[in-house]
C-alpha cells in the first residue's frame, strides 16, 4: 500500500537540483514575450486627474500601455466588484494605475517611468486605529453570540479586561506572483498562473476580456509557495497579462519583483480585539465579551470569510458558557490583506491565549493547569453551535505532550536556572490547538478529478487541487496507488487545469487532500470497478487486465468527483455545522530571554500533533514544522511597518524587502525540535482515515510567545502579569521585561 508510506515530495529530487519548474520558467521556452511592468501610485490615496502614456512610446522597445479604455469586459479584478484594475482613485502606495509592456523588462520599466499621471491627493487612513477612530469600515458586521454575556460576568469572581492587537505578516513565498498569458486560436486565451485558485483566476480573466469561461484556460505547474496569498492575488495580475495578449497578439509575462510583490500584493490582516472575559473561583471562563477589528486594507478581497474564521475560533479549545464576538472589517490606505495560512484562526484564537497568558497570574493559576482546565468536554458546543467530537482527543494529546517533554520536571530545572541568573530568564510554556477543517462555506466544499489509464498500464492523474510545496500532488499519488493497487512508478500527477478539472474551488483551508483525495478515490473506484467486472475473479496482472478490458472495450478513464457531506452554515446569524471535523496538536516551547537586550533563543519545542491516520507521514511532519516556524516568525520576528506619518511618504511599506523585514532563518530554529504525530487518531469519513495538515500547525507557535511572556515576567515579582506585544520582537520583549520589573 502506498497510503501511510513515507515518502518522499514527488518533486524532492526536481527542487533540489533546479529541475522543477514554476510559471517564471515557461518564458525561455516561449518565443517573443513581453514583459509588464506598473506604473505604480506614489500616493496612499488620490484621485488620478490626468493620464498621458505618450511619451512612454518614445522609450526604445516600448510596445504598448495598456489603460482602462483597452478593458473590453468588466473592469475588475475582484470577486466584490470593489477591485477596479485600472483605477481611477488609487487607494494605496503602489497601487498600479496602468502597465508597460515592453521587448524587454527594462524596456517596460523605462516605459513606465515615462508616463505622466496627475494625482490629487485625498486624505488617508493608515493605521488601523486611526481608521477605527474614523469609523472607517467595510463589508458585514458579524457576531457570534452564545447565552448572555452579561448574566456570565456578573457571575464571574474575576473580571478582567483588556486590548490586543496583533501584526499582520507578509507570506514571502519564494516565488513572487507571476503569470504568462498566451493567444490561442482566435479567441482562445491560455494563462500559465501561479495561482491556488486556477478556476477563479479563469472567471476574473474572463470577465475582463469579456469572454466565457470556456475561452479561458489557466495551467498551474506549481508554486514556489502560496501560503494564502495566491488565492486571490494572481487574478488581475492575470488578466493585465491575458489583456496584453489579446491586444498585441505576443505572449505577455507579468512577474513581480519582490519589492513590488512585497508593496502591492495584500497580507495576513493585523488585528485589533477589545475584551472583557469573567472567570470562576477555579479559573473556568464563565463569559467572553469581544470586538475584533481586522485591518483589511483597500478593499474587501477575502477580509469578510477571514474575519468570519477569526470570529469561530476564538474559543481556541475552551468552553465558554457565555460568548459574544462582534466583528468589523476596517478599510484602510494599505494593501488588500488577504488569506494567510489559517485565514484569521490564528489572529481569533491568539486572543483567548493572550487572555488566558495575561490572566493567569491574576487568578494566581498556573497558566498550564489554566489551559487544561478549560479544555472543551466530548459533546459540548462550541459558541457557533456545533458539537466538539474527539474533545477528548486533544486532552490525550496534552497528557502525552507533559509526559514526553517531561515538563515538570523541566520548568523545575527552569525556575532553578532564574533563581540563579541574575540577567537572563527562561520559560516554558504549553498551549494547545483546534482548527476546525472545510470551508465555511459549504459549497466550496466540493472537488474533482480525472484519471486515466492507458493501454499500457500506465495511469495519469489529474484533479482540481494546486501544488505549493505542500505535498498534495505527493498524496493524491498515494491516494490512487492505494485506491487502484497498482504501484506508485506507474503513476504520474499532471499539471492541474481547469480545461481538465472545471468548477474547482481554491486549494486552501487546508482541505486540498480531503476534497481533492476524495474525488481522486471517487474517480479511481469507478475504473477498478470495472475493470474488477473483466477480471471475474480470475488471477491477472494489472497490465493484462488492462489490456483485455481495452480490447473489450471497457472505458478506463474516469471523472471522480467528492463533496463533503454533512455541512450548513448560516452566516446571517453565524451558526451551523461548517466543520466536517477539527484537528488538533499541542507544543511545549521552551525559550531563553536576555534581560540586556530582550534578545531571546528557542531551546527546545516539543510538538505532538493529530493528523488522523497520516497519508504520508514525512510530509506531514514537514508540513507541522514549517507551520511551526512560520507561525513563529509571525509572532516573533516579522514586523510589518508602513509609514503612518503625515510626510509626503505616508502609507509607503518600510519594510519592504528582506533586509528589513526579518524571516525566520536557521538562526532561529528551535535548537531541539521534536515532533510526532498523534497516534490512533483514525477520523472516519475522511480520505483513508486522514486529517488535513496545512494550517492548523502553524498555531502552535503561540507556545513561543507564551514561553516568552513568562520569561520576562520572571524579571519581575512573583505571579506579576505582563502584556507582549505581537509580534514579539526583542525589542518587544525587552519593553515585557521592563514592565515586569516595575512591577506589571
Ligand atoms: N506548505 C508549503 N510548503 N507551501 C505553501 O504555500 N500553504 C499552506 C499549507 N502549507 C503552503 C503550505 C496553506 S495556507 C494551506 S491552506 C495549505 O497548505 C493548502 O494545501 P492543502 O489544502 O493541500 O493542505
Ligand atoms: Mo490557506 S490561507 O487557506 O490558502
Amino acid at each position: 500500500a502506498a497510503v501511510g508510506d513515507p515518502l518522499a515530495h514527488e518533486s524532492a529530487a526536481l527542487h533540489v537540483t533546479g529541475h522543477a519548474l514554476y510559471t517564471d520558467d515557461l518564458v525561455q521556452r516561449t518565443p517573443r514575450v513581453l514583459h509588464a511592468h506598473p506604473v505604480s501610485s506614489p500616493h496612499a490615496h488620490a484621485r488620478v486627474t490626468g493620464l498621458r502614456v505618450a511619451p512612454a512610446y518614445d522609450v526604445d522597445g516600448v510596445v504598448r500601455v495598456l489603460t482602462v479604455e483597452d478593458v473590453p469586459g468588466v473592469n475588475d479584478a475582484g470577486v466584490k466588484h470593489d477591485e477596479p484594475l485600472f483605477p481611477s482613485e488609487v487607494m494605496f502606495v503602489g497601487h498600479a494605475v496602468c502597465w508597460v509592456l515592453g521587448e524587454t523588462l527594462e524596456a517596460a520599466r523605462l516605459g513606465a517611468a515615462a508616463v505622466e499621471v496627475d494625482y490629487e491627493p485625498l486624505p488617508s487612513l493608515v493605521g488601523l486605529r486611526e481608521a477605527i477612530a474614523a469609523g472607517s469600515f467595510q463589508g458585514g458586521q458579524p457576531t457570534v453570540e452564545r447565552g448572555d454575556v452579561e448574566t456570565g460576568i456578573a457571575a464571574a469572581a474575576h473580571v478582567f479586561s483588556g486590548v490586543t492587537e496583533m501584526a499582520g505578516q507578509e507570506h514571502f513565498y519564494l516565488e513572487t506572483h507571476c503569470s504568462l498569458a498566451l493567444l490561442d486560436e482566435a479567441g482562445q486565451v491560455f494563462v500559465q498562473s501561479s495561482t491556488q485558485h486556477p478556476t477563479e483566476t479563469q472567471e476574473i480573466v474572463a470577465h475582463v476580456l469579456g469572454l466565457p469561461s470556456h475561452a479561458v484556460t489557466v495551467q498551474c505547474l506549481r508554486m514556489g509557495g502560496g501560503f494564502g496569498g495566491k488565492e486571490m492575488q494572481p487574478h488581475g495580475f492575470a488578466a493585465v497579462a491575458a489583456l496584453g495578449a489579446t491586444l498585441t497578439g505576443r505572449p505577455v509575462r507579468l512577474r513581480l519583483t519582490r519589492q513590488q510583490d512585497m508593496t502591492m500584493t495584500g497580507k495576513r490582516h493585523g488585528f485589533h480585539a477589545e475584551w472583557r472575559v469573567g472567570f470562576d473561583d477555579e479559573g473556568r471562563l464563565l463569559a467572553l465579551d469581544a470586538t475584533l477589528t481586522s485591518d483589511g486594507g483597500w478593499s474587501l478581497d477575502l477580509s469578510e470569510p477571514v474575519l468570519a474564521r477569526a470570529l469561530c475560533h476564538v474559543d481556541n479549545a475552551y468552553w465558554i458558557p457565555h460568548v459574544r464576538v462582534n466583528g468589523r472589517v476596517a478599510q484602510t490606505h494599505k494593501t488588500s490583506q488577504t488569506a494567510f495560512r489559517g485565514f484569521g484562526g490564528p489572529q481569533g484564537m491568539l486572543v483567548v491565549e493572550d487572555v488566558l497568558g495575561r490572566c493567569a497570574p491574576l487568578l494566581g493559576i498556573d497558566p498550564v493547569e489554566l489551559r487544561r482546565r478549560n479544555f472543551y468536554e466530548d459533546g459540548q458546543d462550541t459558541p457557533y453551535g456545533q458539537p466538539v467530537r474527539h474533545a477528548s482527543r486533544l486532552a490525550t494529546a496534552w497528557d502525552q505532550l507533559l509526559a514526553s517533554a517531561e515538563v515538570e520536571q523541566r520548568r523545575a530545572e527552569v525556575a532553578a536556572f532564574n533563581a540563579s541568573h541574575p540577567h537572563a530568564r527562561r520559560g516554558l510554556a504549553v498551549t494547545p490547538v483546534k482548527f476546525g477543517i472545510s470551508f465555511n462555506f459549504t459549497a466550496f466544499n466540493q472537488a474533482g478529478a480525472l484519471v486515466h489509464v492507458y493501454k499500457d498500464g500506465s495511469v495519469l492523474i489529474n484533479h482540481g487541487g494546486t501544488e505549493m510545496g505542500q505535498g498534495l500532488h505527493t498524496k493524491m499519488l498515494q491516494v490512487a496507488a492505494t485506491a487502484l493497487g497498482v504501484p506508485l512508478e506507474r503513476l504520474r500527477l499532471a499539471p492541474t487545469r481547469t480545461d481538465k478539472v472545471p468548477n474547482t474551488s481554491a486549494t486552501a483551508a487546508s482541505s486540498g487532500a480531503d476534497l481533492n483525495g476524495g474525488a481522486v478515490k471517487a474517480a479511481c473506484e469507478q475504473i477498478l470497478a470495472r475493470l474488477e467486472e473483466v477480471r471475474a475473479g480470475r488471477e491477472l496482472t494489472w497490465d493484462d487486465l488492462v489490456r483485455e478490458a481495452y480490447f473489450g472495450r471497457v472505458q478506463l478513464w474516469a471523472a471522480g468527483f467528492y463533496r463533503t457531506e454533512g455541512l450548513h452554515w448560516d452566516s446571517t446569524v453565524m451558526r451551523g455545522h461548517p466543520f466536517k471535523y477539527f484537528a488538533y496538536g499541542v507544543a511545549a516551547t521552551e525559550v531563553e530571554v536576555d534581560g540586556f537586550t530582550g534578545g531571546y533563543r528557542t531551546r527546545r519545542v516539543d510538538i505532538v500533533h493529530d493528523v488522523g491516520d497520516s497519508l504520508s507521514p514525512l510530509v506531514d511532519l514537514g508540513q507541522i514544522e514549517g507551520g511551526f516556524v512560520q507561525g513563529a516568525g509571525w509572532l516573533t520576528l516579522e514586523d510589518l511597518r508602513w509609514d503612518e506619518s503625515g510626510t509626503p511618504s505616508r502609507g509607503r511599506l518600510t519594510t519592504q524587502s528582506a533586509s528589513t523585514y526579518k524571516l525566520p532563518s536557521f538562526s532561529e530554529m528551535p535548537e531541539d525540535f521534536r515532533v510526532s504525530l498523534l497516534e490512533r487518531a483514525h477520523e472516519d469519513g475522511a480520505v483513508y482515515g486522514s486529517k488535513a495538515v496545512g494550517e492548523p500547525p502553524l498555531m502552535l507557535a503561540f507556545s513561543v510567545r507564551e514561553a516568552l511572556r513568562e520569561a520576562a515576567a520572571a524579571f519581575g515579582p512573583t505571579g506579576v502579569s505582563v502584556d507582549l506585544a505581537s509580534p514579539a520582537t526583542p525589542e518587544a520583549v525587552f519593553w515585557a521585561v521592563q514592565q515586569a520589573r516595575s512591577g506589571g
